[in-house]
C-alpha cells in the first residue's frame, strides 16, 4: 500500500451466474444493453495486456509500497478479465458469437499494434523499449482515469435499477475495483516517465491515443454486437451512421441514465491536463469498497466457502 491507498489492493474471490439472464438485460433498452455488452468483449484481451504491461513496469520500480499496489492491480485486472470471460454463456445462450473479434483483439494485443514488437518489428521496439513501455503505460493510466471516472457512474446509475442483477453485480463490482486501484497506473507511468514535463507531455500524447482508440472500440464493439442480436430494434441500431449512433448514446444517456452522459465523459480530460493532475482524489473509495463488501458476488463465494468449511467442521 502507499499514500494514496490505505489497505493492501487484493484480487476477490466472485461468482457470476448470467444463465438466466435475458437477451435485453437492461430492460426496453436495446443500445444500452449492447454498449454495455461490449464491456465482455474488450476487456479480457485489454486487461491481460494491463497485466503484462504492468509486470514489464515492476523492474523500474523502486518503491516497494508501489510494486505491492501493482502485484495487487495485477491480480485485480487478471479476475476482472477472466470474470468478464464468464459472460460467454449468456452471449451463447443468446446465439451471439462474438469470437472471431475477440481474436482480433488478442492479438493486436499481444503480437499487433500495442505488442512488444508490434507486427515483428524488432529494430526500433528493442531500441527504445522503456520508452516504448513508457508510451503503452500511459495509454493504460488514461484508460484507468476513464474506468474510475465509469466505476463512479455506474455506482450510481439510476437507468440501471431494473436492469439484471448478475450483469449490474458484474458492471458495479468491477466499476468499484477500479475506483479502488485508481492510482496505480498512473504512478506506474510515473516511475517510468517521471513527473517533469517529458512525462507531462507523454501522457497527454498517450492520453490522446487512449481516448479515440477508446470511443473507436467502444461504438465499434456495440455496433458489431448489434449487428450479431437477431432482433429488429438491435438491426436498426446497427444500420446507424457513427454520428447518428453518437447522438442514439447521448439521448439515452439524457432520457433513460442508462448510460454515461458524452459531455461527462469529456469534460472528464480536463483533470488529466492539469500539470499536477493526480488521480487520488478521483471516485469515492468508501463507497466502492461498500458495494464491494456487499457485492451479491462476493457474498455467494463467501456463503459457499462457509458452508464448506461447517461441512468439513461437522464430518
Ligand atoms: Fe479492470
Ligand atoms: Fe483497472
Amino acid at each position: 500500500m502507499n499514500k494514496f491507498i490505505d489497505h493492501q489492493i487484493i484480487a476477490r474471490k466472485v461468482h457470476f451466474d448470467f444463465s438466466q439472464t435475458p437477451r435485453h438485460w437492461v430492460p426496453n433498452d436495446v443500445l444500452a444493453t449492447h454498449v454495455l455488452n461490449s464491456m465482455h468483449v474488450l476487456l479480457p484481451a485489454v486487461e491481460h495486456w494491463f497485466c503484462r504491461l504492468a509486470n514489464k513496469t515492476l523492474p523500474y520500480v523502486n518503491d516497494k509500497n508501489l510494486k505491492a499496489d501493482i502485484r495487487g492491480f495485477i491480480a485485480q485486472e487478471a479476475a476482472h478479465a477472466n470474470a468478464h470471460k464468464g459472460a460467454e454463456i449468456y452471449f451463447q445462450t443468446h446465439g451471439i458469437d462474438p469470437t472471431p473479434f475477440k481474436h482480433f483483439l488478442e492479438w493486436m494485443f499481444k503480437d499487433g499494434f500495442m505488442g512488444d514488437t508490434p507486427f515483428g518489428i524488432y529494430g526500433p521496439f528493442k531500441r527504445y523499449s522503456k520508452q516504448w513501455l513508457a508510451f503503452r503505460m500511459g495509454i493504460i493510466a488514461g484508460l484507468e482515469h476513464y474506468f474510475c471516472f465509469f466505476g463512479t457512474w455506474v455506482l450510481d446509475a439510476e437507468g440501471l435499477e431494473h436492469a439484471d442483477p448478475a450483469m449490474l453485480d458484474i458492471v458495479r463490482w468491477h466499476g468499484a475495483e477500479e475506483v479502488e486501484h485508481r492510482t496505480v497506473g498512473y504512478d506506474a507511468y510515473r516511475a517510468l516517465a517521471g513527473d517533469h514535463l517529458k512525462g507531462y507531455l507523454g501522457r497527454q500524447l498517450s492520453m490522446s491515443f487512449a481516448f479515440i482508440a477508446m470511443v473507436g472500440f467502444w461504438l465499434g464493439a456495440s455496433v458489431y454486437l448489434c449487428k450479431l442480436d437477431n432482433t429488429p430494434e438491435a438491426k436498426r441500431i446497427s444500420r446507424k451512421n457513427p454520428l447518428a449512433l453518437i447522438w442514439a448514446f447521448q439521448q439515452t444517456a439524457k432520457q433513460k441514465k442508462s448510460l454515461p452522459d458524452l459531455v461527462m465523459i469529456l469534460t472528464a480530460l480536463k483533470g488529466w491536463s492539469k500539470f499536477n493532475y493526480h488521480p487520488e482524489h478521483d471516485g469515492d473509495v468508501k463507497k466502492a469498497l461498500a458495494y464491494i463488501a456487499n457485492s451479491p458476488a462476493a457474498q455467494q463465494v463467501a456463503e459457499a466457502y462457509a458452508q464448506a468449511l461447517a461441512a468439513k467442521m461437522n464430518r
